[in-house]
């Protein structure tokens, strides 16, 4: 190949391979396979290998990372990059559209634009006649840094414009962040090699994009939201912020999809309570929304104050994260005898609650965080889920600061703890019929929504059963008596007689349900489904071995030995039975009769003795199995009476597998067929 025809070739290939990377990383719709890319990508790195002048800056190779820095350059915006003004309440954001209105001379044509504030890092994006030629991050509004290098490796960030009409000069401005599950996958990737983890999604972000060397930019999974025009040559005039992020979009831009227009105050307030709502769901964190002027014109008219613009506001939500002080490390026993540590914190307000407990999972968490009591730590607290430890401030640590031990001997029943070397989790090695922690524990797990669902038996007053001894096993529920009840505290007539009549709806129930209420370890509501499925019948479960059980789909040798232990423990046994004598109830199961035989085709011929064509084709069908007329290459399995003829040759022929009707009996009653009728 010449270098003329390498060029073209090479042209040819970029402009494929970007298009790819925009169907993958800015559209999320990839049309070829990840092989496929990487094919056409490696004959790209070898044409330029040979051809190297022939390499251009909106080269895909040019993604992975180029030489190390010495430092940044520094840059010196345009155009400052200016911050938000915020508000937390709908009266705040009423007072501001009130602002805007006053400062405009025609306030009746304001409409405003609402869109989620990511929280990643700020990236000013120039473009020179189509092609990425500097990213800058924000610095101080004025002067930032030249990250031109970093920024490259940003799949989502179009090295070469698409579509037509950008000027010949401009920048555009957005956030680069890490969505949360990628956040989540490198952390843990990096907790196995033992690198060091990223704190949160911002900080990973803003520290992936702080690296002298691209390439380790290149393997940190940034992505980029474009939400401005930063400056113009001028030669581009749009009328609304929609149409900017339209044409932005058209570009080759990654945008996000949120953004909407939105008329009034009543309509933004809606907005912010649906991202809101939706903010554990989005994927990547967000700290509000930003509310923006829509008309380019009248942002214009409304000008700047100290940085920030008059024509937009944020409207900050609830913070997810705080610092705060480890008070304690308290240690609780779950269902299954799992001791889990929890920090006992200082109470902090944080994603709109306060919080005073944070979960550590099991002592290799303390370990990763190396979090001792007294310590000053930032926690998390993201949506409803539980709130979590992120990391400790070194920098805070107490002088006595007291490592965190796990306990011998479990805080409820004082039996030894014991951890198995293969696993994270701690566990008090008593049964739950010893523990009352466990106990306890595990009749919250019965009386759960997804259990037994039995209304009004709170976590508390399970606790007081217990603790009074009038409640040991999952039966004894189903023995209380109102009168009994209402000596509990905050416990009158009217709740007792609900918890009664509670209880006794509770009793019809399903058998994956009941199965599930059981707690039987590594028995989740999808195991329990399964197992009724396939068993129908409590007793058939209760007495399946290892092999019977480990032939339910999803079922290993881990749980089906969890269910065998489970059921050899004779008190377990008999709840079951007295739950069953109490009431307990469950419409009968259609089992899905296991069928071994489908996806075959047999085909029976001759005369058959010990029955006829038809019972031995229904047993079949029965099986699974397809019965046909004539043998052909598909056929897998021939029966042969006596005086079979053309089809036994033909199977013969065709090295088909053939068995006499003896065989055949054998066969189905291996199968469980009863052929004596
Ligand atoms: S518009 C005039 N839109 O929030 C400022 N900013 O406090 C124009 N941010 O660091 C900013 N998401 O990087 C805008 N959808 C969004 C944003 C957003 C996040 C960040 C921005 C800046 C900070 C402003």
């Amino acid at each position: 190949m010449d270098a003329k025809q390498a060029a073209k070739r090479l042209q040819a290939l970029r402009d494929e391979l970007n298009h790819h990377l925009y169907r993958y990383h800015v559209l999320d719709a990839p049309e070829i396979a990840d092989a496929e890319y990487d094919a056409l990508f490696d004959e790209l790195t070898a044409l330029e290998q040979q051809f190297p002048d022939l390499v251009t800056a909106d080269s895909p190779s040019q993604r992975v990372g180029g030489a190390p820095l010495g430092e940044f350059q520094q840059v010196t915006h345009e155009v400052a990059m200016l911050s938000l003004d915020k508000c937390t309440t709908s009266d705040e954001l009423q007072d501001w559209i009130v602002r805007c209105q006053g400062r405009l001379d025609q306030p009746d044509e304001l409409s405003f634009t609402c869109e989620p504030k990511i929280d990643g890092v700020a990236v000013a994006l120039l473009y020179e006649d189509g092609v990425l030629a500097r990213a800058a991050t924000r610095g101080d509004g004025q002067v930032g840094e030249d990250i031109t290098a970093n920024v490259r490796t940003v799949k989502s960030v179009p090295l070469r414009l698409t579509g037509s009409g950008y000027p010949a000069r401009f920048e555009v401005r957005g956030e680069v962040y890490i969505p949360q599950q990628d956040f989540e996958a490198y952390n843990h990737a990096a907790a196995e090699s033992g690198a060091k983890p990223m704190i949160n999604p911002r900080n990973g972000a803003a520290g992936s994009l702080r690296q002298l060397d691209p390439k380790i930019t290149a393997a940190r999974p940034l992505t980029m939201f474009c939400y401005s025009l930063g400056w113009s040559d001028g030669s581009w005039q749009p009328q609304t912020h929609v149409e900017v992020i339209q044409c932005l979009q058209e570009w080759g831009f990654r945008v996000n999809p949120l953004l909407s227009e939105v008329a009034d105050l009543e309509q933004c307030v809606t907005y912010v309570d649906d991202i809101l709502a939706q903010r554990a769901e989005l994927g990547y964190d967000i700290d509000g929304v930003v509310i923006k002027v829509n008309n380019l014109d009248q942002q214009q008219e409304l000008g700047t104050v100290t940085r920030k613009p008059r024509w937009a506001i944020a409207f900050k939500y609830p913070a997810e994260e705080a610092t705060t002080q480890i008070v304690n490390v308290e240690f609780q026993v779950g269902r299954t005898g799992a001791i889990t540590p929890v920090a006992r914190l200082k109470p902090v307000f944080v994603g709109g609650v306060t919080v005073s407990n944070a979960t550590l999972h099991n002592m290799d968490e303390i370990s990763r965080l190396d979090l001792r009591i007294g310590d000053w730590v930032m926690i998390r607290r993201a949506g409803d889920v539980i709130p979590q430890v992120v990391s400790v401030i070194d920098s805070k640590r107490p002088a006595d600061a007291e490592l965190v031990q796990l306990p011998t001997r479990c805080p409820s029943c004082n039996s030894p703890i014991v951890r198995p070397n293969d696993e994270a989790v701690a566990r008090c090695s008593a049964s739950h019929n010893v523990c009352p922690a466990q106990r306890k524990e595990g009749l919250k797990h019965f009386a759960s929504r997804l259990a037994m669902d039995i209304d009004g038996l709170g976590d508390k007053l399970v606790e007081q059963l217990v603790d009074h001894g009038l409640v040991e096993t999952a039966a004894d529920l189903y023995r209380l008596q109102a009168d009994t009840l209402i000596t509990m505290e905050r416990m009158g007539q009217k709740s007792a007689d609900n918890l009664i009549a509670a209880l006794e709806r509770s009793k019809s129930t399903t058998l994956a349900r009941f199965i599930y209420a059981l707690g039987i370890r590594e028995v989740g509501e999808a195991t329990a489904t399964g197992l009724a499925n396939h068993f129908g019948a409590m007793e058939t479960l209760q007495n399946a071995d290892a092999e019977q059980l480990e032939a339910v789909e999803d079922v290993g040798p881990v749980v089906a030995s969890r269910i065998v232990e489970f059921f050899a423990d004779t008190q377990n046994v008999a709840v079951v039975t007295q739950l069953v004598a109490l009431g307990v109830q469950w419409p009968d199961v259609a089992i899905k009769r296991e069928q071994p035989l489908s996806g075959q085709t047999w085909v029976l011929t001759g005369t058959l003795e010990q029955m006829n064509r038809n019972q031995a084709k229904a047993h079949l069908v029965d099986l699974g199995a397809k019965v046909a007329g004539s043998v052909s290459a598909k056929t897998t399995q021939v029966v042969a009476g006596p005086g079979a003829g053309s089809k036994l040759a033909k199977a013969t022929e065709l090295k088909i597998p053939v068995m006499d009707e003896a065989a055949f009996l054998e066969y189905l009653q291996q199968h469980g067929i009863d052929t004596s009728q």
